[in-house]
């Protein structure tokens, strides 16, 4: 078989008609290696055999199966394909093509990523064996990773702020992302497995409006406060730290009406001694620690699916000073339900976060005594 011919079958196979079947250029066992081992339908699998699993997984004529994180794997469509600086060369039964290749995916997102194929033909002049060597992880991160920006889970750990000054008030917050995000976030422990919390999230701008004021009105309140002795009585408010922390914190206040989505988590139960639970002793450390731990490791699971999707939020406890108006807002039973604070939820203006600062965790952590 003449290289010319072995480079006008990689020619079509590339970029002939879209109903020419591609299987046909291959002998029955051809085997492909594009080494991504991600495929939902063949996990921890590079090489592929035979035209049957090479149709399905690697040229995806099947559906894939959905992965059990439920995040759709992406796929490029083949008829907005375009090739860029394609370089060919034959060399006896071996043809290599690079090129750089682009298209919209199904989900309607920009894919490109580089590509270095290597045919080898057997001596009917079909295709038996390709090295499919391309920007594997830019596949992973484009294809498979859905709408995640942040891949890393450290880094979606390490680089979740309190998110105010850079919420994009502008670019609205689509329900979907919302309910994905708690999908994801209701995996989380909760007392008996009982999930006795409501996530409300508010988008209408009349009551953001409402709950702008008493967020203003209780901070206002908190400012004013009396003055005790204790430690957050008494914060330095004129170190550049904290004069940063208030720019941040003024800014949320006075734009919190204009944040796409508000939300307040509720846990079902009080422990300040009101409601039908008072009678018992749901004020003791074991019931506040099992109501609060019943809904706070779901909130944050839901504040870290937000920032590894490119949004962002802030923890704000302040409208618990104006609890009961909150709850007649919101159309909550003060005495059956307790709120956990306000989350101002919006995309943020890039997706670059530095890591929080805090202190070492050795200043926080001993081994088998609290005494050293
Ligand atoms: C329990 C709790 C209550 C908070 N209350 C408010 C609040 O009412 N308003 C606000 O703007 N930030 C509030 N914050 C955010 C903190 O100020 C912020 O997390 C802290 O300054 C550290 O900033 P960073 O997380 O961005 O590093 C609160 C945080 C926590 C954990």
């Amino acid at each position: 078989m003449s290289t010319e011919r072995n480079l006008e079958v990689v020619e079509q196979f590339f970029s002939g008609p879209r109903d020419l079947d591609r299987l046909s250029l291959m002998s029955d066992d051809c085997e492909w290696f594009n080494g991504i081992g991600k495929f939902p339908a063949a996990p921890g699998q590079t090489t592929f055999v035979g035209k049957d699993e090479i149709g399905r997984v690697v040229l995806g004529r099947a559906p894939s199966p959905t992965p059990i994180t439920g995040r759709e794997v992406d796929r490029y469509d083949l008829t907005t394909a375009r090739f860029h600086d394609v370089h060919t060369v034959a060399d006896g039964p071996y043809v290599f093509r690079q090129h750089h290749y682009s298209a919209t995916t199904l989900q309607g997102r920009d894919y490109a990523n580089f590509y270095g194929f290597l045919f080898r033909f057997d001596e009917h002049g079909l295709i038996d064996r390709v090295w499919e060597h391309w920007g594997t992880l830019a596949a992973y991160e484009q294809l498979f990773q859905g709408d995640l920006v942040v891949h890393d889970p450290d880094e979606v750990l390490m680089t979740t702020p309190s998110v105010r000054l850079r919420l994009d008030l502008e670019r609205p917050v689509e329900r979907d992302v919302i309910e994905r995000c708690l999908e994801v976030a209701v995996h989380a422990p909760n007392g008996s497995n009982t999930q006795p919390y409501t996530f409300i999230c508010v988008d209408d701008p009349d009551r953001k409006l409402a709950i702008a004021e008493l967020y203003r009105d209780a901070m206002q309140g908190f400012m004013d406060r009396p003055r005790t002795h204790a430690p957050e009585d008494n914060v330095d408010r004129t170190t550049e730290k904290q004069q940063r922390i208030a720019r941040s914190v003024f800014h949320l206040r006075d734009h919190l009406h204009q944040v796409p989505v508000l939300c307040v988590p509720i846990v079902a139960g009080r422990t300040d001694g009101f409601g039908p639970g008072a009678h018992a002793d749901r004020t003791s450390v074991f019931w506040q620690a099992s109501r609060w731990g019943s809904v706070i490791p779901t909130l944050w699971s839901f504040m870290l699916a937000l920032r590894a999707r490119g949004l962002g939020s802030a923890w704000t406890t302040l409208t618990l000073f104006r609890e009961r108006e909150m709850a007649e807002l919101l159309g909550v039973e003060y005495d059956e339900w307790m709120q956990v604070g306000l989350f101002p939820i919006a995309y943020t203006h890039g997706t670059d976060f530095a890591v929080t600062p805090r202190e070492p965790a050795a200043d926080h952590l001993r081994w088998n005594s609290y005494k050293r």
